[in-house]
């Protein structure tokens, strides 16, 4: 029999990366998926995987992912975790407490993920981090949200920089969900958080090494930067 797919979710408490879980589990895949706080974790254990608890952007709690996962060897690794921050537009300047909590997230986060991932990495893993459209400079069209849009653009870059450094080892890149029906996405989102997972769980499936370092939308379409 097939060893079991070994999957990380980081930030599954709610949203795209628990819908990750309901379908990676349901699927046959060991999953270890973190949370924050007691509901959530809860709410991972309940789908079955296997929860550890992880605040991203407190220096202490990233700092104890390393230990959590030692001895690992994942296949699928997936950065959620994220946040919207305030709704303001250019130039209205954020406050430096929105600023952080939404750069600490969004960008630290990821780089503390990345900074203790390597050694749990099975040879040829998938690395997925979610990003946002609203995060491509190039096709941007508006400034509504121009401190998440940096935060996304920013993680880009981080995604960039560990792609060069994993090559050969690992497959990773960054993708657009969609405009998805989560808190994050409110009400009016155009695709159910099922969907969104489903596509980009078959995205992720689909990754050749040629894929490595790109930036994709939901639908499989690459996206400029
Ligand atoms: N929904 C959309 O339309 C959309 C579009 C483009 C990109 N995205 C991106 O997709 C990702 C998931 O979004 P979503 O729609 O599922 O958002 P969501 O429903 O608001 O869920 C956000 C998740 O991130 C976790 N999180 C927030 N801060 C964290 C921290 N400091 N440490 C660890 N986990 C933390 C939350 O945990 P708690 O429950 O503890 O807060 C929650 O599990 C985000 O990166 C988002 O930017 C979403």
């Amino acid at each position: 029999m097939a060893k079991p797919r070994q999957v990380l979710i980081i930030g599954a408490s709610r949203g795209i990366g628990l819908e990750w879980v309901r379908q990676s589990v349901a699927q046959g895949d060991q999953v270890t998926a973190s949370a924050r706080e007691a509901q959530g974790l809860a709410a991972v254990r309940a789908l079955g995987a296997h929860a550890i608890e992880l605040d991203v952007a407190d220096q202490a709690s990233a700092a104890g992912l390393a230990l959590q996962i030692e001895g690992s060897q994942f296949d699928q690794v997936v950065v959620a975790a994220g946040v919207y921050g305030p709704r303001s537009s250019a130039v209205e300047c954020p406050s430096v407490a929105d600023f952080d909590a939404v750069m600490h997230t969004n960008v630290l986060g990821p780089m503390r993920v990345f900074a203790q991932m390597e050694d749990a990495l099975a040879p040829g893993a998938k690395v997925l981090v979610l990003s946002s459209l609203m995060g491509s400079i190039a096709l941007r069209q508006s400034s509504d949200g121009w401190l998440y849009r940096a935060s996304k653009a920013a993680v880009n870059s981080v995604l960039k920089d560990v792609s060069l450094r994993w090559a050969g080892q690992a497959i990773c890149v960054c993708a657009h969900p969609g405009w998805v029906r989560t808190d994050m996405g409110g009400p009016s989102a155009t695709l159910d958080v099922a969907q969104s997972v489903q596509h980009l769980r078959a995205l992720v499936e689909r990754l050749k090494p040629q894929d490595h370092g790109k930036f994709f939308n939901v639908d499989g379409q690459l996206l400029a930067w």
